[in-house]
Parts: structure tokens; sequence; C-alpha cells
């Protein structure tokens, strides 16, 4: 990462991103206006299909050069052919002369066959497989009954070095929905990595101190995803002084002390956190409902989003690794080569944005963010 003004002083410290280099970018203050890294790339996205996928394509394509896009569409990328088809749709909707390429995900279900995984894998058609334990989220339906059902496909999956995405929550009705993603870790995300510890596990969207713990203490072929939403509220977000359809998204924001460990985690440094914004686009009125759509549309001004949260922590020396390397790395895809900057300026965000002829409210809506993406 490159901090400007580019003083010698700085490039070296920003070489060894020690703490020295905090303490003298929050010296710098006022002069410290902008942030020149390497692209991005988003590790999570939901850009749906039809009329929605051609509306929000480009808020993503804009800030990133690569996402892991998730096939939880109706119905969902089950085959090869299905995963071809989405990422033509894709590129299709595309502003003409933008460059963006999606990374298809395989929806997994109790009936996938492993040879069609592992080909979808080798030729290049899947980057990943995603686990959605069935019912859990939006388009879950079809997702996965019993892990014992997916057992030979993920052992395949070891074998060729296909990572696995997963959705971390338990769907059993007895669990509370604040504490689905602890035991989600104890019942089957913890036995499977011991069970297949070559197997690259992608633990997404974690929500609590109970996932950061695990992925640090787990091995290197263990790593989570994090969104800004997870890093900027917690479920008094959600709750307090009127209920708030537009702060809900699963897993569920959990308490302070949870958004304090994701914090301390993305902005640590460690390699095993990184980006994927879990950007979710439903209308308004599928937010704003009896029975309200879970999912957050936070694509537009995602980096901005994250920039806030490294420099509350002092860290954008720590910045660039968390956006741009870290991921790349552990799904083993080379790092983009061309730069992107955010500029110390004010960034006001829309009350909603138009797409599919609906509007969508925007993750930060009525906010005004501190950083601004220039490209
Ligand atoms: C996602 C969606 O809407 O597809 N919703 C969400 O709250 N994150 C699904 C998911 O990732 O769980
Ligand atoms: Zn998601």
């Amino acid at each position: 990462m490159e901090l400007f003004p580019r003083t010698d002083f700085l490039r070296q410290d920003s070489v060894t991103r020690g703490p020295c280099l905090r303490i003298n970018l929050r010296e710098m203050g006022a002069n410290m206006n902008m942030i020149t890294i390497r692209r991005p790339d988003d590790w999570h996205v939901h850009l749906r299909d039809g009329d929605m996928l051609r509306s929000v394509v480009a808020h993503t394509a804009r800030q990133f050069a690569r996402a892991i896009v998730m096939p939880n569409l109706s119905p969902p990328v089950t085959d090869i052919r299905a995963g071809r088809a989405y990422r033509d749709r894709i590129v299709d909707a595309l502003p003409e002369g933008m460059a963006f390429e999606p990374l298809i995900t395989c929806y997994l279900t109790d009936g996938t066959d492993p040879n069609d995984l592992a080909r979808g894998f080798e030729e290049g058609v899947f980057t990943a497989a995603k686990l959605y334990p069935a019912n859990a989220t939006t388009n879950s339906a079809h997702g996965v009954t019993d892990i014992a059902n997916i057992e030979q496909a993920l052992a395949r999956m070891a074998g060729i070095g296909m990572p696995l995405c997963v959705h971390g929550e338990v769907t059993d009705a007895q669990i509370d929905v604040f504490d689905r993603e602890k035991v989600f870790i104890e019942r089957i995300l913890a036995p499977l990595v011991e069970r297949l510890p070559a197997l690259k596990v992608i633990f997404e969207h974690i929500t609590t101190e109970d996932a950061v713990r695990f992925v640090e203490e787990a091995g290197d072929t263990v790593a989570a995803t994090i969104t800004p939403q997870h890093l900027h509220i917690n479920r008094n977000a959600m709750l307090a002084g009127g209920i708030r359809p537009h702060a809900y998204c699963l897993p569920v924001a959990k308490r302070e002390r949870h958004r304090l460990a994701l914090r301390g985690a993305a902005t640590s440094g460690s390699p095993k956190f990184f980006l994927g914004t879990d950007s979710a686009p439903h209308t308004r009125e599928a937010k704003e409902n009896a029975c309200g759509c879970a999912g957050i549309f936070n694509a537009p001004y995602a980096l901005e989003s994250y920039a806030a949260v490294f420099e509350e922590e002092g860290a954008l020396d720590r910045f660039e690794g968390f956006t741009s390397e870290y991921g790349a790395r552990f799904y083993g895809l080379p790092l983009n080569e061309e730069t992107v900057r955010l500029e110390k300026r004010n960034c006001p965000v829309p009350e909603t944005i138009d797409a599919a002829g609906a509007a969508i409210v925007p993750f930060h809506a009525g906010e005004t963010l501190g950083w601004k993406f220039v490209g």
C-alpha cells in the first residue's frame, strides 16, 4: 500500500508494517489524504440474476477486480452447465468496457456428484463450492440436510485443492438464532476440519468471537471472510428504538464484544481474515415487510465502509493485506497488478439506490463516510 504524501519515512514504515507506522499515520493527521492499494477482490458477493443482476453488477465491478459469486439463485447453480451459463450472464450484464472476473461457486446439495464437481473445478468453471445448511438463509432450501451426505464430495475437494465456502450456522429450530454460528463450529465445522485437514475452508461472514478464535487456532487451511456490516454494527442497530430491517442479514449481527473481536481480527494483519462483503440486495419492499428478507446491500460503498473501520482502528497500514492480498493467496490466485485509490473526503451515501425498477436501501444509507473511492 502506498500512502500519500509519499515521504521516504512513510514508505519505509509501510514496508515494515509495524506499530511505528500507525503512530506516524496518526501524527500525520490531515496530510494523510489518499490511500493507494492493489485493486481488491470481493470473496463473497450475491449478484443475483436478471434485471437485478444488471442493476447491481457494476457496483461490485467498479471497486473489485474479481468476486466469488454466490450460487443461491432460484434455482441454484448446482452443475457445470448452470455455472457456465451464470458466468456468461454476469459478463453480459457488465457495462461496456468494465473489466471484472466473476468466480463462480457450485451450490452443494445432498445429491451433488463428486465427479461433476471435480470436473467443474478442473475445467475452471467453479472456483469453489458452497455449503448452505438447508434453510439456513435466503434461497437455501436445496442446501445440504446432513453433512454426511456430501462427505465424498468434500473428500474429493480436499484431494484436488478445491476450496469450500461455508455458511456457518446450524438450522436446528431448538438453537437460538444468536447461538447458531457457535453451535455450528462445535457440531459441524470443528469435526469437519479434523476429518479433512487438507480441505481449504473459508468460514464466511463470521460474526462471533468464537469464530475468530476457531479460525486463529485452526491450521493454514482455514480462513474467514468478514463483512463491513459486522465490523460496524452490533445487534442493537437492528433492534433498539424500533425494528430496523435494513440492518438484518444472516448471520445476524451479535453483541458488541463480538463486533470488537471481528474488528480486532480484520485489522490484525493475519492472512486468515480477508474481505468478503456479502453484499445481498433485496428491494425495499422485500426488506420492509412482515417477513423481511435477510441481506444488506453494501456493494456501492464497500471499500469506503471498510476504510472507515481501518482508520478508526489506526490500522490503515494493514488495509491492503485484508482487501487485496490475503484472499487471493488463500485461494491460490494471482494478486491483481493494477491499483485503486481512496481519497480522504466526504462520501455521502444516498437513502436509496435504483435497481431493477425498484429502490434498494444501501448500507450506511443517509450517512456520510470519510473516504471516497476514486478508482
Ligand atoms: C444472503 C442473500 O440474501 O442471498 N443474505 C444474507 O443475509 N447474507 C444469503 C447469505 O449469504 O446468507
Ligand atoms: Zn452471502
